[in-house]
């Protein structure tokens, strides 16, 4: 966003408290900020001041660790944290969203209590004095997450990831109709390999030509790409255990398949079928515990789209790096190996499962399938090929899953770790 853009005076203080209300829900707890963009308080406040707040959480989001690396070097002692958070949004907007940098600090002094307004505008003055703080990629990551994917993954690759953790992503859209050249060139898209449509366009979805006939959802190009990988057929059976907010259900639907979409949480589910309903597909919608779901059928193909620590998802929710912590990764682990054992009694003899987490985290990913494979004999891997489903090259390993990191194409995608399993027939 532009210095031009930015809200009018008299709505200036107002923009800004949103966008403290955001970051201070954002860094609370995991989920907190996609609450505080859809609660009443935010969603009363202008257009223009609900764009230019989230700009600014979000920017203060991406930038967070040289924010506070820059802010530690002019602080003499801890601010309490909401001081904190006033001051990493003011650099925010002087650094990263073209605000001119008086208009950030008096903002920001503005909303300061007295008392600490002398300090505030001193740390203010000081850090951008010295300029952009730098961004280098041990600056940008939670030293414990870095250190993780360095051990996974290596020094370079370890880099890579958290340098993108900076950088604004696109907005991808998967197609209802693929291809749909018309489609494409109506958004003035980019088409990536797979069939994603990329676009720079920002703003409300909403608006967006082929929203309202349901010619598209948004949904990054990583994310598409599991459900590509059960190959489904018109007509086959399918079941999504872990459906919403839906873009998989959508994709399976598309595909011809008559799909069973299940999500334990009734709130979330009531987003696949407003999916469904806005882009005229079908599916069983049922709200159920995929873990212990009393229900004898099976399906040529099953989707597990786990619940993970979502720590590929950075790029679109970087809040979710400074929620995320330790001791939440084993926990997780334990939840995907029951729900992998409960996928495997639905999947048809001959069948397929496709398992997927959009974690960057080997726990979660290469480990249950290690561990599936032990306990589920009559499952094989089924290799994926190159390219398939539009998954990058580089993310193929020998074992023929996929483990796709945020760097592997260019612009970005989510990471994502994905392995599909057939079960032996019958006979
Ligand atoms: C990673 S998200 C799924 C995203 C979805 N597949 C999509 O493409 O839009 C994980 C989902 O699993 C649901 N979930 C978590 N535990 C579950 C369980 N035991 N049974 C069913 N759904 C569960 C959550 O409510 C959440 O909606």
């Amino acid at each position: 966003m532009n210095a031009q853009d930015a809200p009018a005076p008299e709505s200036a203080l107002v923009a800004r408290q949103g966008a403290l209300t955001l970051l201070q829900a954002a860094l609370a707890r995991r989920g907190g900020l996609d609450e505080a963009l859809g609660a009443g308080r935010f969603l009363a406040l202008s257009p223009q001041d609900r764009s230019f707040a989230r700009a600014v959480a979000m920017a203060a989001l991406r930038h967070l660790g040289p924010i506070d690396r820059a802010l530690d070097g002019k602080l003499k002692r801890e601010p309490t944290a909401p001081i904190r958070d006033l001051l990493r949004l003011g650099l925010a907007q002087a650094f990263w969203l073209d605000t001119p940098a008086f208009a950030a600090v008096d903002t920001t002094v503005s909303l300061t209590p007295k008392p600490l307004r002398g300090l505030v505008n001193a740390v203010l003055r000081g850090v951008l004095r010295d300029g952009a703080p730098a961004e280098a990629p041990e600056f940008l990551a939670p030293p414990w997450l870095l250190a993780r994917w360095r051990a996974a993954y290596g020094e370079a690759d370890a880099q890579a990831i958290a340098a993108q953790i900076a950088l604004e992503p696109a907005t991808d859209l998967t197609l209802r109709d693929p291809p749909d050249s018309v489609m494409a060139a109506d958004l003035e898209a980019e088409t990536l390999a797979g069939g994603s449509l990329r676009l720079v366009r920002r703003g409300d979805v909403a608006t967006w030509p082929g929203y309202d006939e349901g010619r598209w959802w948004v949904q990054d190009a990583a994310a598409a790409i599991p459900a590509r990988l059960l190959r489904v057929e018109a007509g086959q059976t399918a079941v999504d255990l872990c459906a919403a907010p839906g873009g998989k259900t959508l994709q399976l639907a598309a595909a011809g398949a008559r799909v069973t979409a299940l999500d334990k949480s009734a709130g979330r589910l009531r987003r696949v079928a407003s999916g469904l309903a806005r882009t005229g597909l079908t599916a069983e919608t049922l709200t159920a515990d995929a873990a212990d779901w009393a229900d004898a059928r099976t399906f040529d193909a099953a989707l597990l789209d786990a619940p993970c620590s979502a720590t590929g998802t950075f790029r679109r929710h970087p809040d979710v790096l400074w929620n995320a912590r330790p001791g939440d990764i084993p926990s997780l682990s334990q939840v995907q190996g029951r729900l992998l054992d409960s996928a495997a009694r639905r999947v048809t003899p001959g069948g397929i499962l496709v398992y997927s987490v959009c974690s960057l985290e080997p726990e979660e990913g290469e480990a249950q399938v290690r561990g599936f494979l032990k306990r589920h004999a009559d499952f094989r891997l089924e290799p994926m090929t190159l390219g398939e489903g539009g998954a990058p090259a580089a993310a193929l390993k020998a074992e023929g899953w996929l483990r796709i990191l945020p760097h592997h194409i260019r612009g970005g995608l989510d990471g994502f770790f994905i392995a599909r399993f057939r079960r032996h027939s019958a006979d």
